[in-house]
């Protein structure tokens, strides 16, 4: 690497993301992300750990196979078993690297019962047999921030002496702060002899919330290689997000002057796709990524934001790949709002049309808590629509619950203007009842999400449920609250799919989502 600022971006989305209870992928969903993840300017993909399972060693050997730019990596303990096993999934790729490990701190040299000779050892050994196998080596001291500072010098000489190439230093339990994470790198740089040599790395994890801190301090303090995942993904509180870290080097490029290869315009649709393979939502509030990150609800703020993006934005929605900023109307919202969000729906509206819809916006805004674009595209195509009834409604339920399966619900649901009824079994009162559901209203919707919420404290608490349902690439979601969960449940499942009928009917089939645009 000739550029000394230049920074590595190193994915391991698909190694420790995937760790994360929940978030398994599958074998087709790890090649599309790793696909992405190449096409983004990702320098090293950890695509997974092969000996782990026989799934993991073929999605690696397959994106070892399929990877363009990227350098794919696999993941192996310290031993030449794993060794082996990593490099028969990695060696078909243009680049490949083994990256092994070992705990080098008091608490993880406990586990094998090493004295730390007999570790020393292991890690000659290993590194060196990995180094026979592949010019493209790393090695990583696991819970290095835990392990005593003489300790680690010694042992990264070790890595260093046997053929290691990237010596990576992980905070594997969160443990670390932003200024020992710099000093330790800068101490390392400095005493380990042949450090100029290798390029060093820094894996945090999130336990403190410091994470993306810890990186960029790690960078500070000479670091060229940052591990990281999409959205943060990662075991317990997650790794340091690529998007946050990237970003941060961009915007605040006058204080911390380092580069990457990543075309951040990619970042939302990476995040989207991983989220939904993953299960994991993104937070609303999530840096860089969550729904909120450009969105901007309060009149003073929506205001300012339609006189210059930058009272309220230190970055362009268009840098990460978003369309333009989201002004999410409720009842706060101004009359500028409500006119530029319905130019960005394709509604250009004369003075006197935008104030008999601004009333009727207003009407609707005090009975709902967010106004959608669906609710804006009724509102403006048929003057009726807002009061026009639903195409489902729930007219009756009763559901049979309790120790002895299988439960049921009685189900009565207007469709159009027929009134059906169905009774239907499934494992629990709320499968049982969005079975009944989907017997009268067969549908190829996925249900993504559902979420229950008490909104008061007690037995007799309201709960609010919300449903986020899928199909052909549309999303809609749909809530509701009622003391009954079961019924918040249904109404919520029913209030998603009549907004996705809007969807279908109004957007057309090439529109698939109209409040996030995805550029280029
Ligand atoms: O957190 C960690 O220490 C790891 C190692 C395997 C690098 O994920
Ligand atoms: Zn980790």
């Amino acid at each position: 690497m000739t550029d000394k600022n230049r920074v590595l971006i190193f994915d391991t989305t698909l190694r420790d993301g995937e760790q994360s209870p929940g978030a398994t992928m599958s074998h087709d969903e790890k090649l599309e992300i790793a696909a992405l993840l190449d096409e983004m300017g990702v320098d090293i993909i950890e695509a997974g750990f092969p000996i782990a399972s026989e799934g993991d060693f073929a999605a690696v050997s397959e994106i070892a196979g399929l990877a363009k730019s990227a350098t794919i990596c696999g993941l192996a303990r310290a031993n030449f078993k794993d060794i082996d096993r990593c490099w028969d999934a990695v060696k078909h790729a243009k680049s490949p690297r083994i990256h092994t490990f070992i705990g080098t701190s008091p608490q993880h040299r406990a586990i094998p019962n090493l004295t730390m000779d007999e570790m020393a050892d292991r890690i000659h050994e290993t590194v060196t047999h990995a180094r026979n196998l592949c010019d493209n080596v790393q090695w990583s001291p696991m819970d290095a921030t835990r392990t005593e500072w003489d300790y680690l010098c010694r042992v990264v000489e070790i890595a260093i002496k046997a053929g290691a190439t990237t010596i990576n230093i992980p905070d594997t339990v969160g443990y670390t702060a932003p200024r020992e994470s710099a000093d330790l790198i800068r101490r390392l740089i400095a005493e380990v002899p042949g450090a100029d040599e290798v390029v060093f790395a820094t894996h945090c994890h999130n336990d403190l919330g410091m994470a993306t801190a810890n990186a960029l301090a790690a960078v500070e303090g000479g670091a060229r290689q940052i591990e990281c995942t999409i959205n943060g993904l990662g075991e317990r509180a997650g790794n340091t997000a690529l998007e946050e870290v990237v970003m941060a080097m961009r915007v605040r490029n006058d204080i911390m002057p380092f580069t990457t290869g990543i075309d951040t315009t990619k970042i939302m649709h990476i995040s989207r796709r991983v989220s939904t393979v993953s299960g994991f939502n993104v937070q609303p509030n999530k840096a860089i990524v969550g729904k909120n990150a450009f969105a901007h609800e309060s009149g003073i703020h929506q205001d300012g934001m339609l006189k210059s993006s930058d009272t309220f934005e230190i970055m362009r929605p268009e840098d990460v790949g978003l369309a333009g900023t989201s002004l999410p109307l409720g009842k706060h919202s101004g009359r500028a709002a409500l006119r530029a969000k319905l130019k960005d729906l394709g509604f250009d509206m004369v003075d006197n049309q935008l104030n008999d819809l601004f009333v009727r916006f207003k009407a609707l805004a005090d009975r709902k808590k967010e106004v959608f674009d669906d609710d804006l595209i009724a509102l403006v195509t048929d003057a009726a629509a807002a009061d026009q009834a639903d195409h489902l409604e729930l007219k009756f339920l009763r559901v049979i619950c309790g120790t002895e399966a299988p439960q049921s619900a009685d189900l009565t649901l207007r469709v159009g203007s027929e009134d059906k009824q169905v009774t239907a079994t499934g494992d629990g009162p709320v499968d049982a009842a969005f079975n009944a559901v989907k017997a009268l209203y067969p549908t190829e919707a996925r249900l993504q999400v559902y979420q229950v919420h008490a909104v008061t404290e007690g037995t007799d608490a309201q709960a609010t449920v919300s449903v986020r349902l899928e199909e052909d690439g549309r999303i809609a979601t749909g809530q509701s609250a009622d003391t009954d969960t079961v019924v918040a449940s249904v109404k919520a499942y029913v209030n998603a799919l009549n907004r996705l009928k809007v969807r279908r009917e109004k957007l057309g089939s090439d529109v698939k989502e109209v409040s996030y645009k995805d550029v280029g």
